[in-house]
C-alpha cells in the first residue's frame, strides 16, 4: 500500500458502536429538530426583530466583522450539530492535507487560473467547510485532493505523498482512502441500495466476506437497514443521499471529500446528512466539505476556508460564512 494514512479501522467501529448505542438518528422526511421555531422560514426573524434589552443595537456595535459570528443568531435545524464542544484540531504533525502554492489553470482559460497560489493545511481529524462564490474554485480544489486533476504549479500533498508527482497506477490506491459524496448521487440505477454499496467494496477487491458483513453494517449506520432491496429511484433525494454516504464510508477512509452534497436537499433532509458526516468526523476521519449553506456553517463553527477567485481570503477556526452576494 503506497498511501500513508492512520488505520481508520477502528474509528469506523467506534462510529458504528456509538450509532447502535444510542440507535441510528434515521433523519426522516419529518426531520430531527424541525420544530416550528426552527423551521428554515424562522432564519427571517433574525436579529433586529423583537426587542432585546441586553443586546441594544447600537452605531458603535452594528457594525460586525463578516466572519464574526452573530450575538443573536437565528435558530437554525443545525443548531445541534454546534461543533463547541469539539476540540480545535492542533496544527502540528503531518496534515492529511497539504497546499503548497498551488495553481491549477485549466487549459480552456489559460489566462484565468481557477486556483492562485494557494498555500494551506489540512491536519487529521479537522471538518473543514470550503465555501465561496460560483466559480470560486471550490470544486476544483476538491479535485485536485482526488488527483481528479493535477495542479499546474505547485504541491498537492494527501497523507504526505505529493500527488503531482504520482504515477497514474498509484491513484487508484490513493482514492481507496479518500471517501467522496456529490450533490448528485451518482447512484447506479440498476443496483439495489445493498448492490450499489457492496460495489465499491467490490471493485477494490474485498472478499465476499468482508462486503458480507460491512455493508448491512454501514446500511444501518446511515438508517437504511430496511431497505437494502430497493432500488435508488425507490428512494427520496435524502436517502439517495445516505446510499451515498454509506458507498463513501464503507471503506472506512481517512478522509471523506464532500462536494455540495446537500445542495440539492431541503433543510430537515441536510440536518440528517450533516449529522452522520459530523459522527464520522468526530471517530477521527477528516471532513472536506464545499458548500453554499450559510445556515449550515454559520450553526457549526467549524473550520472555513473561504475562495474568491481561486484565492483564499479567509481561512479561519470556529468560522462563519461570511458576506456574499447573490450565490
Ligand atoms: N473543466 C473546466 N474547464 C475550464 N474551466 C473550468 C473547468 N472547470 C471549472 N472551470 C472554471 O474554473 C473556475 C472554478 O470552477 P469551480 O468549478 O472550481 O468553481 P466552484 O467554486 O466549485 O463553483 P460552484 O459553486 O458553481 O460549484 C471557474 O471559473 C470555472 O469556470
Ligand atoms: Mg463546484
Amino acid at each position: 500500500m503506497a498511501t500513508h494514512f492512520r488505520s481508520n479501522e477502528q474509528a469506523g467501529e467506534d462510529a458504528t458502536q456509538a450509532a447502535e448505542a444510542e440507535g441510528v438518528e434515521a433523519p426522516t422526511a419529518a426531520g430531527e429538530g424541525t420544530s416550528a421555531s426552527a423551521a428554515p422560514g424562522a432564519a427571517d426573524a433574525g436579529a433586529g426583530e423583537g426587542p432585546d434589552p441586553v443586546h441594544v443595537v447600537t452605531a458603535k456595535t452594528d457594525i460586525t466583522p463578516v466572519d464574526a459570528p452573530s450575538a443573536n443568531p437565528a435558530p437554525s435545524v443545525y443548531d445541534p450539530l454546534r461543533g463547541d464542544d469539539v476540540a480545535v484540531v492542533p496544527h502540528t504533525g503531518t496534515p492529511t492535507i497539504s497546499f503548497r502554492n498551488v495553481t491549477l489553470i485549466y487549459p480552456a482559460q489559460p489566462n484565468k487560473p481557477a486556483l492562485d497560489d494557494i498555500s494551506l493545511d489540512i491536519y487529521p481529524g479537522e471538518f473543514v467547510f470550503v465555501v465561496g462564490h460560483s466559480g470560486s474554485g471550490k470544486s476544483t480544489f476538491l479535485r485536485l485532493l482526488t488527483r481528479e486533476i493535477r495542479a499546474t504549479k505547485g504541491q498537492v500533498l494527501v497523507a504526505g505523498q505529493d500527488l503531482t508527482k504520482m504515477r497514474n497506477w498509484k491513484v487508484p490506491y490513493l482514492r481507496r482512502q479518500i471517501g467522496t459524496v456529490f450533490q448528485d448521487f451518482k447512484l447506479l440505477p440498476d443496483k439495489t441500495v445493498y448492490g450499489n454499496v457492496a460495489f465499491a467494496l467490490e471493485c477494490i477487491g474485498k472478499p465476499k466476506s468482508v462486503v458480507k458483513a460491512q455493508v448491512p453494517e454501514v446500511l444501518r449506520l446511515v438508517g437504511l437497514a430496511e431497505k437494502m432491496d430497493n432500488y435508488p429511484d425507490q428512494l427520496s433525494g435524502g436517502e439517495q443521499q445516505r446510499v451515498s454516504v454509506a458507498r463513501a464510508m464503507v471503506n472506512r477512509p481517512p478522509l471523506l471529500v464532500c462536494d455540495e452534497p446537500t445542495g440539492n436537499l431541503d433543510p430537515a433532509i441536510s440536518l440528517g446528512i450533516m449529522k452522520l458526516l459530523d459522527r464520522i468526523n468526530r471517530t477521527g476521519t477528516t471532513v472536506v466539505m464545499a458548500t453554499h449553506d450559510r445556515e449550515m456553517v454559520d450553526s457549526m463553527r467549524r473550520r472555513v476556508i473561504a475562495l474568491e477567485a481561486g484565492h483564499v481570503v479567509r481561512d479561519q477556526e470556529r468560522g462563519g460564512y461570511g458576506f456574499y452576494g447573490s450565490l
